[in-house]
Parts: structure tokens; C-alpha cells; sequence
């Protein structure tokens, strides 16, 4: 008799440490805050809604975003940078809230990195189709301190290359609930997310929201 198959079973839990040195992977380690993150993500979004910035080379984004937290990330025509004030409410950006920012550091502390002070929250919200092309975080003036990013909402495939554009890419499936860190060395590696399937999430229905925490100021 051959071994029983057992098809439904998930694939079994990556290694903290498969994205390498300067890493952590922290598979659904924000589940346990689930209905706090989700009620904070909405408060956010009523105050400062989702939008779709442009690059500096004219594009659209397919990626929908808001901040929270005393400085946000923006795109436009004139570059990159971070702001206190949300261009299309003219106000400062929603506070960061409590969950958000617990959850950071905790994270963060879980990687390595017991040091982080999150000022800004990037929220990204992803559309079956929408994706994130390669590219460095690198507007931000202390790269001592780490990324947090957190993956809520429909599946997604994580690119994760090296410190040159053209390294190869790991790819890293990440789901609701999990947690991904990268600092010191691999602070500057190119990341990405692949084209979202389409799907229904059972909480966020159509949608991937990923918060990255970052210290940018
Ligand atoms: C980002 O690099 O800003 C987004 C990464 C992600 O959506 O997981
Ligand atoms: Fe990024």
C-alpha cells in the first residue's frame, strides 16, 4: 500500500529565515489582531481614502494607496517622497493606529530589530490584476531601521530579489495574516508583487491590502 495522500492538506510553513539574512518571514503573525487591524484599515481609509497616484514618468498605479501615521508616501509628476499633509484631504494623514503600530514593532522585534519606530504606514490595496513592479525602498533617511510588511486579503506572489535590479527574484507566496520583514543587508533588496489572481476573500472580498511600516523621517 502506498502512502495515503492527503490533498487538502496546506503546504507546509516556510522557514522564518527563507528570504535570507537581514529577514523574517512570520507566517500569520498578525491573525491573533485580525478584527483590530480590519476596523483600523477602515477608519484610515474613510479619513484618507484609496487612490490611485500617478509616477513621474505619467503613469497610473494599479495599485490603489493611502497612508496613516505622521508622514505618507506620494507619487506624482514632480517625483517620490514622503509628506505630513495627505495632497487630497489637505489634512495631516490619519493617526497611525494602536494595532498597527503594536503590531510593528512587535514584528519587528520577533526579526531582530527591537529598535523600530515606524513613522509612516504605506497602505496598498491590490485589485485581481494589479501589481507592483521591482523596485527599492529607498526615500526614507535611516536604512538602519527595517521594513514591516504586512499582508492582508486575497493571496499574493512576493518577489523578492537582490541589492541590482536584474538579481534573481525568490518568489514567496503570502496570505492573509502574514508578516514579512527585511533590514540591515537585505534592507535594500528589490521586491515586487506579481499580477493578483483574481478571488473572494472571505473577509476583504475582492482585495490585497499591505501595510508597510517603515521609519522614513
Ligand atoms: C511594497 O513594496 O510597497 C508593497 C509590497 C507588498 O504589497 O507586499
Ligand atoms: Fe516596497
Amino acid at each position: 500500500m502506498g502512502t495515503p495522500l492527503f490533498p487538502s492538506e496546506p503546504a507546509p510553513a516556510l522557514p522564518q529565515d527563507v528570504l535570507g539574512p537581514g529577514t523574517a518571514f512570520l507566517a500569520g503573525f498578525a491573525l491573533p489582531q485580525e478584527e483590530a487591524l480590519l476596523s483600523s484599515l477602515a477608519a484610515v481609509a474613510k479619513q484618507s481614502p484609496f487612490r490611485h497616484m500617478i509616477t513621474p514618468g505619467g503613469f497610473r498605479m494599479s495599485v490603489a494607496m493611502t497612508n496613516c501615521g505622521p508622514l505618507g508616501w506620494i507619487t506624482d509628476r514632480t517625483g517620490y517622497r514622503y509628506t505630513a499633509l495627505d495632497p487630497e484631504t489637505n489634512q495631516p494623514w490619519p493617526e497611525m493606529p494602536q494595532p498597527f503600530r503594536v503590531l510593528a514593532v512587535s514584528a519587528a522585534r520577533q526579526a531582530g530589530f527591537p529598535n523600530f519606530i515606524p513613522d509612516a504606514c504605506l497602505i496598498n490595496r491590490y485589485e485581481p490584476g494589479a501589481r507592483m513592479s521591482l523596485h527599492q525602498d529607498k526615500d526614507e533617511h535611516d536604512f538602519a531601521q527595517p521594513i514591516v510588511s504586512v499582508s492582508l486579503g486575497l493571496p499574493a506572489t512576493f518577489l523578492f530579489g537582490g541589492l541590482a535590479r536584474a538579481d534573481k527574484t525568490v518568489r514567496v507566496p503570502l496570505v492573509h495574516g502574514d508578516v514579512v520583514v527585511w533590514g540591515s543587508s537585505a534592507r535594500l533588496r528589490y521586491h515586487g508583487i506579481a499580477p493578483l489572481r483574481e478571488g473572494e476573500h472571505p473577509r476583504l472580498g475582492r482585495f490585497r491590502y499591505n501595510l508597510t511600516f517603515r521609519k522614513a523621517g
